[in-house]
């Protein structure tokens, strides 16, 4: 029996906040499985300037704090992205704001980008680079406080204030729990923000040192006209890549566990689909050019291919980590090297994109 097999019925048993502060005190006590980040040849792939081990990755959400960086990057992760964080420290929604479906495998929340702020976690960067795993690639996804009126100020300051200590900037303008955020997403409001953020990120490069990659994470509730408005605005700011998606407000109708009618945003199997079909949209609209990140219901390595056959160069999952534990990015880059080789790839960047080629 794994080990998370054994503990998941202890953890069940709390809330799932409680649950998650107990499993990010266990990583932090070096609880977590130790296999080290996944490496094989074949899964190795270069993307935004930066090798990547795997291409399976921690998504935003987990470790709010940047504290369990090297736990999770040490239970098989190629890359971890740590955020959101604001400015300002907030406590985010009122408890509780965080549930489990189990019977469709998924998650609701509606935490409200509750984070220690960016002080703090810029803090915990430093320290983690004395000590950083090899290989092993860190991003930070940024937001803006609940009660900022000029987001885009925020996103500008995170980016300051982290400078060159994380690998990637993700722009996170797509969680439904802060009003406004994903307003964001319109085409004026985007060319404002990004037109921003990409001229701070050009006054951060010192000397020769390359720039670092900023994405954008968008929602899966897109219509058609505005997946065609980002795909424009993102490839003449010239932003690097984009991350597909975050949570739905959408697809309640499907659902059968007690809690499919709490507020907040819906993970895990649900999000599969509708995530998927977003990225292959953003895929042909930016003519295979833009790296993205799939990411949404990756529960299998099956699920990670369909996303790299979608367009993805590389994915990332948090929901089926509650039901399966960390040890799961090593599963899925298992699984991954089979169906590879099962179709005769020789590299994950071969795949890319293949359903449309
Ligand atoms: C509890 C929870 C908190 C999350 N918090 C964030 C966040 O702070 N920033 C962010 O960009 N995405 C956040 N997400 C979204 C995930 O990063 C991911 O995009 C989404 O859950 C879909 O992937 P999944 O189905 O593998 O969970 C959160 C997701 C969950 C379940």
């Amino acid at each position: 029996m794994r080990f998370y097999d054994a503990i998941r019925p202890a953890l069940f048993c709390l809330d799932a906040e409680r649950a998650h502060g107990a499993a990010i005190t266990a990583l932090k006590w070096g609880l977590g499985p130790k296999n080290g980040i996944y490496r094989h040849p074949k899964l190795k792939t270069d993307v935004l300037g930066l090798t990547f081990e795997n291409p399976v990755g921690l998504a935003a959400g987990f470790d709010k704090n940047a504290e369990v960086m090297g736990a999770m990057l040490q239970a098989g992760f190629g890359f971890v992205e740590a955020g959101t964080v604001t400015p300002l420290a907030q406590p985010g929604n009122p408890r509780p704001r965080l549930f489990r479906l189990l019977e469709d495998q998924a998650v609701i929340n509606r935490m409200g980008f509750n984070n220690e702020g960016l002080a703090a976690f810029r803090a915990r960067l430093i320290h983690y680079q004395d000590k950083a795993i090899s290989g092993g690639i860190v991003g930070a996804n940024i937001g803006a406080n609940k009660t900022t009126e000029d987001q885009a100020v925020d996103y500008v300051s995170g980016l300051k204030g982290l400078g060159a200590l994380p690998d990637y900037f993700t722009v996170n303008i797509s969680s439904p729990n802060t009003p406004g955020l994903r307003g964001l997403q319109g085409r004026e409001a985007l060319t404002d923000l990004l037109s921003r953020v990409m001229q701070a990120r050009t006054g951060m490069i010192v000397g020769d040192a390359p720039a670092k990659p900023v994405l954008v994470k968008i929602a899966p509730d897109l219509s058609p006209a505005e997946c065609e408005d980002i795909a424009e605005v993102v490839m003449a700011q010239n932003v690097d890549g984009l991350i597909i998606s975050n949570t739905t407000i959408g697809g309640r109708e499907a659902l059968m566990s007690q809690h499919r009618h709490e507020a907040g945003g819906l993970s895990g199997q649900p999000v599969f689909d509708v995530s998927t079909s977003i990225l292959s949209t953003m895929y042909k609209l930016t003519d295979g050019k833009l790296p993205l990140i799939g990411v949404g219901g990756i529960s299998n390595g099956q699920q990670a291919y369909a996303k790299i056959r979608a367009g993805a160069s590389l994915v990332q999952l948090y929901s089926a980590m509650v039901y399966e534990g960390p040890g799961l990015s090593y599963r899925i880059c298992d699984e991954l090297l089979q169906l590879l080789a099962a179709d005769g790839f020789a590299s994950v960047a071969e795949a890319v994109g293949t359903d449309y080629r």
